[in-house]
């Protein structure tokens, strides 16, 4: 059992975040500055309210990104869950052995902090996003 993860965002990818994140502002979502992140060429911002779950709003800045697939398949929606662990090396390993598969080796978030992510696909349970936790 994989259970060191611990529940971090839903990640929505939309092609218009400051639009996105109007909708959020009237539901009562505060919206953090939109932050570019060049190693994966999105536009982020998080919105948060209180005893809600953190929502980043992820907007593609480049038409070679995965996520134009998403949004023209569905257009703006959830498409990741982000977990966060203090064990990264170990949690990528025994997820692997479950048969996910590695999308991309752990890099620096630029929008968290420059904490290290990695993103992993399985077709039971779709994209996941590990966030390390630095304690
Ligand atoms: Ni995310």
């Amino acid at each position: 059992m994989i259970d060191s993860l611990q529940f971090h965002h839903i990640g929505i990818a939309t092609r218009n975040i400051a639009k996105t994140a109007q909708a959020y502002a009237c539901m009562g979502f505060t919206a953090t500055t939109v932050v570019y992140d060049a190693i994966q060429k999105v536009n982020i911002c998080f919105v948060s309210k209180a005893n809600t779950p953190l929502i980043e709003l992820v907007e593609p800045t480049e038409s070679q990104s995965p996520i134009n697939k998403i949004l023209d398949d569905v257009g703006t929606s959830p498409y990741h869950i982000c977990y966060q662990t203090t064990e990264m090396e170990a949690d990528i390993e025994a997820l692997q052995e479950q048969q996910y598969v590695l999308l991309q080796r752990p890099v620096a978030a630029v929008a968290l902090d420059n904490r290290r992510i990695c993103f992993l696909y399985n077709r039971d349970m779709g994209l996941i996003e590990l966030l390390e936790e630095v304690t």
